[in-house]
């Protein structure tokens, strides 16, 4: 910002004696407007144009070929360099995957850990405030719950399950709806665990520390069955070492869920339509992943999957043997 200011002529330049603190920010916004909007228009639009025109042409080179159509000359030139480019960049991208499930992997249970980022802030807080921060969460289930209970099903009396219940954000809620009820939560972070434990009354609470991607410690949770099991904004951090181990690991995960309940899985999160599993980088030691949840709950049985929407979530929910909902 001084480089411009020093730049722009000598109206613009702050002048104790005949501008005030706002001209001089107006001004100088001003001008960051004007230099932005032609470094725009002049530098990046054109370079834009330029790489989607070089991309269009690649493209066309490989769709002409591919589907059999009369090529011109440069689609003909183009075609070899197009195909090359292509599987170069899906053979980094994939690799670059690989790496980042690898590294993540790791990182997102240093994330959740003792020591880690995930819950720092509730260790080392006063009852009066923990008691406080426990009463004030929201819940995503909550919607759910109250704009689908046909498909969700729950009772008072019937048994809940949530892998990943965090500080208790759905926990709370389930408490309060279902005092008859045996709601357990399951959580690799102690703090966590402990915070719920304090803070939350309810007769039937059960908490665990475990680790789900861990087939002993999730099948153990599951032992005897439950009537619901609910997963929220924790299946995206599950994942294995490579593209290929997280799906065999989603399925190993799912299938133990679907096995195990009575009546409904709820997972919550943020899917995508993409066919595998994609992970992206969210914080220095967390990585998350997204993919196509459906698709997993095609290959198991005993059941239908049905996807609905908040405004900040997307739910899939498998209703065991689905007796009396519609086809989908
Ligand atoms: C984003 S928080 C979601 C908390 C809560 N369910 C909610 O709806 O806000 C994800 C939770 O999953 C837990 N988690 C992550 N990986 C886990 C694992 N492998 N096994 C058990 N819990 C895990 C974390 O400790 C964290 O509490």
């Amino acid at each position: 910002l001084k480089g411009i200011c020093h730049a722009v002529p000598r109206d613009f330049a702050p002048d104790p004696l005949r501008h005030t603190a706002n001209d001089f920010k107006m001004n100088s916004g001003t001008v960051r407007g004007i230099v932005a909007r032609w470094t725009r228009r002049c530098v990046l639009d054109p370079l834009l144009r330029l790489t989607i025109s070089v991309e269009a042409s690649l493209t066309d080179a490989r769709f002409v070929r591919r589907q059999q159509l009369p090529a011109d000359l440069s689609s003909r030139i183009l075609f070899y360099p197009a195909v090359a480019i292509e599987r170069l960049n899906r053979g980094l991208g994939d690799r670059r995957q690989d790496l980042l499930f690898d590294r993540y992997a790791d990182l997102n249970l240093v994330h959740y850990g003792p020591s880690g980022r995930g819950y720092q802030a509730v260790a080392g807080s006063d009852s009066s405030e923990r008691l406080r921060r426990y009463r004030g969460q929201s819940s995503r289930l909550e919607y759910f719950m109250d704009c689908f209970p046909e498909l969700l099903n729950f009772n008072n009396g019937d048994s809940f399950l949530e892998f990943g219940c965090g500080t208790g954000q759905n926990i709370r809620v389930l408490a309060e709806r279902f005092p008859a009820s045996r709601i357990t939560g399951f959580d690799l972070n102690q703090d966590a665990i402990n915070l719920v434990r304090e803070c939350e009354d309810h007769d039937g609470l059960v908490l665990t520390r475990g680790d789900i991607t861990l087939e002993d410690s999730r099948r153990s949770a599951l032992a005897g069955g439950v009537d619901h099991v609910v997963m929220c904004h924790t299946f995206s951090l599950l994942f294995g070492r490579s593209r290929l181990a997280t799906e065999q690991l989603r399925l190993n995960i799912l299938f133990d869920l679907v096995t195990a309940v009575r009546k409904t899985v709820v997972v919550i999160d943020t899917f995508s339509g993409v066919e595998r599993p994609k992970i992206r980088i969210e914080q220095k030691q967390r990585g998350i992943v997204s993919d196509d949840l459906l698709r997993y709950f095609v290959k198991l049985q005993n059941g239908r999957a049905y996807t609905v929407h908040s405004d900040r979530s997307q739910a899939v929910v498998f209703v065991k043997d689905a007796l009396g909902l519609p086809e989908i």
